[in-house]
Order: C-alpha cells, then sequence, then structure tokens
C-alpha cells in the first residue's frame, strides 16, 4: 500500500475558474500531486445549490475538467472525478447529518452570511458542510489544500470525525487545511474576495481583450500619477504580487515614490496576465478539442474513487450496524 499522505480538494462547476480559484487552489494542486496520493473532485453536488439547469451543469462540468487537465492534473498521478459519480459521498453526508445538530451548523459562516442578506436558503446549503465532511473523510484524507474560505469547513470536518469516532469507535481520520500565505483570499476587482457570486473576477482563462477590460476597472482611490502610493492597500498591487514578481520591488517603489499612475499599473499588470495566462489558454484549446477524452478520464477517476469510498462505506454501515 502507498504510504504516501492522502489529500483531497474540490472546486464548485458554478462558473468559470478565475485566477483567486488557481492561486488559492489549483495551483497547489498540480504542486501536491507528485508527492500525495491525490483526488481531485468537481463538487457538481454541491454546484446544485446554485446552478439547477441540467444542460449547464453538464458544460460547467465537462469545463471545469478540461480547466483541470489544462493547469497540469495528470490523470497518471491523480483521480480526478466528479462527486456525484461517487453517491457514497451522499450517503455519508446523511449519516453525519444525523449526528450533526441544527445550532452547529447555524454557525458556520456561510450559512451566517448568507442568512445576514436575507437569503432564502436551501436545506442543501444549510448542510453544506456535512457533504463537505462526507468528500474529505470518506478517503481518509490527510489534508486539504484550499483557500482561507474554506477553513472553517475543514474544521467542520474535523469536528464530525471526532464526534462520529467518539460515538462508533475509532472510525476517520482527522484532517487538516493546507493554506498557503499570501495568496488564502486573493482580492477581486472591486477589493473584496475574489468570488464567483461577487461578480468581480479575472477568468483563469480569458482573453487578451477581457483581461485588459477587467484590469482597467480595478477599484483604486483617486490619486494622480505624481502623488505617492500606499502598495499595501492598492488592489493593483495586490495582483501585481501574483504576477509581477520580477517587478515588484521596482513598481513597489514606484508607488511609494510617487509618478506611477493607476492607469500604467493596471496596463503594466494586464500585460502580465496575458504573459500568465497564454500558455494555459492553448493548452486548454488543446484539450477542448477532445471531450470524449477528457469524459473517460472523469470516468476512470470516478471508478477509482468509489472503489476507495465503497471499502471506506463497508466499514461505516459495520459501526452503524446498518449492515451485519
Ligand atoms: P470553491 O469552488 O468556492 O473554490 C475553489 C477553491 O478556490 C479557493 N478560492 C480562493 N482562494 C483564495 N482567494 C480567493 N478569493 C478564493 N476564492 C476561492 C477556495 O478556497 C477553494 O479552495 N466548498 C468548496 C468545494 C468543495 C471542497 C470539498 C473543497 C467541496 N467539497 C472538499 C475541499 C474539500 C468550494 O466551494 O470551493
Amino acid at each position: 500500500m502507498s504510504t504516501k499522505k492522502i489529500l483531497l480538494s474540490g472546486i464548485k462547476p458554478t462558473g468559470r475558474p478565475h485566477i483567486a480559484n488557481y492561486f488559492g487552489a489549483m495551483r497547489q494542486f498540480v504542486e501536491l500531486q507528485d508527492a500525495h496520493d491525490s483526488f481531485y473532485m468537481i463538487a457538481n453536488y454541491h454546484g446544485l445549490n446554485t446552478i439547477q439547469n441540467g444542460p449547464e451543469m453538464a458544460d460547467l462540468t465537462l469545463n471545469l475538467a478540461i480547466d483541470y487537465l489544462a493547469v497540469g492534473l495528470d490523470p497518471a498521478k491523480s483521480t480526478i472525478f466528479k462527486q456525484s459519480d461517487v453517491p457514497e459521498h451522499a450517503e455519508l453526508a446523511w449519516i453525519f447529518d444525523t449526528i450533526t445538530t441544527m445550532p452547529y451548523l447555524m454557525r458556520a459562516h456561510a450559512f451566517k452570511d448568507a442568512e445576514a442578506k436575507n437569503k432564502e436558503i436551501s436545506v442543501g446549503t444549510f448542510n453544506y458542510p456535512m457533504l463537505m465532511a462526507a468528500d474529505i473523510l470518506i478517503y481518509d484524507t490527510d489534508i486539504v489544500p484550499v483557500g482561507a474560505d474554506q477553513k472553517q469547513h475543514v474544521e467542520y470536518a474535523r469536528d464530525t470525525a471526532e464526534k462520529f469516532n467518539r460515538i462508533f469507535g475509532e472510525t476517520f481520520k482527522l484532517p487538516e487545511p493546507k493554506i498557503i500565505e499570501g495568496v488564502a483570499v486573493v482580492p477581486g476587482i472591486d477589493g473584496q474576495k475574489m468570488s464567483k457570486s461577487y461578480n468581480n473576477t479575472i477568468p483563469l482563462f480569458a482573453e487578451d481583450d477581457e483581461i485588459r477590460s477587467l484590469c482597467m476597472k480595478i477599484v483604486t482611490d483617486s490619486k494622480t500619477p505624481a502623488e505617492p502610493k500606499d502598495p499595501d492597500t492598492d488592489n493593483i498591487f495586490a495582483l501585481h504580487k501574483l504576477f509581477s514578481a520580477d517587478q515588484l520591488a521596482e513598481i513597489e517603489s514606484r508607488y511609494r515614490e510617487g509618478g506611477m499612475g493607476y492607469k500604467e499599473s493596471k496596463e503594466l499588470l494586464a500585460e502580465n496576465i496575458i504573459k500568465f495566462i497564454t500558455p494555459l489558454r492553448e493548452r486548454r484549446k488543446e484539450i477542448a478539442a477532445d471531450p470524449d477524452h477528457v469524459k473517460q478520464i472523469l470516468k476512470d477517476g470516478g471508478e477509482k474513487a468509489r472503489a476507495r469510498a465503497i471499502t471506506k462505506m463497508t466499514k461505516v454501515k459495520e459501526k452503524t450496524g446498518l449492515s451485519f
């Protein structure tokens, strides 16, 4: 048996992935796949909370699989699969629901945010952390690479593992989040956390014109080009940190001394993003040309993941007395 640590993560197929998904999560997925027994999932059961249109869901899911491959996930190293190809995730989530209280789930940030905005919350959204706990715990996952916004969800998974183990006896391993400092929360073009739901993203595979036009929309204060600027509070500079590593020291001193206008800074950022994205976009086009191959990768990954999940569920069903 492999002695590699087990890693699992996922992204919801709810829109085009953006540069914050890449720096917060996908880049780590690629870096970690050699040294770990890795599972990368397309969280389509979670996605159903927002995408309730069959053809759209199918299209977003296939496209996210293409994105995974384009950034460098390799099916020879990682298990790449659709969450719904392993229905045991939903089965385990149900079992977790039975040992979880409403007040505990009501403390989740995502639930509190939705409630504060007076949104009508689906039961699926309310139970979101239990399905995510099942995703993670069903594979005996050691490490969950994510952005900072998912930290609490990994804590919910740990708590749930502990609670189940306390009630039914040692069954689940306690997972750890892996969050990279500096990219834990990548800001969007309006300065809030970059998020598909805030409409403030720069898509990871955007075309050049789209990148330029989004960069020009980045929100800044109203300082003139000659005035000194604070790189620590500027949204353009926050993105330079990701895309302009070689020029960062120079940009920083020009900000502090004055003389670099926001327009110039945005134009430079756009060109650096384009340089970074162009090869990824080209690779994506090649992969997208053969959708049957991508579907086959998902099918193979789903079968591999499911075999592991079924083994774990057999134990869970014995412990809970559901099978005997
Ligand atoms: P999702 O689809 O919202 O986001 C995918 C990944 O991108 C990271 N991310 C960010 N990182 C830094 N700055 C940002 N502005 C930013 N926005 C998004 C997220 O932290 C995440 O790592 N619940 C998960 C999907 C999921 C999952 C799982 C993840 C379902 N089951 C099990 C790990 C393990 C989600 O909604 O991610």
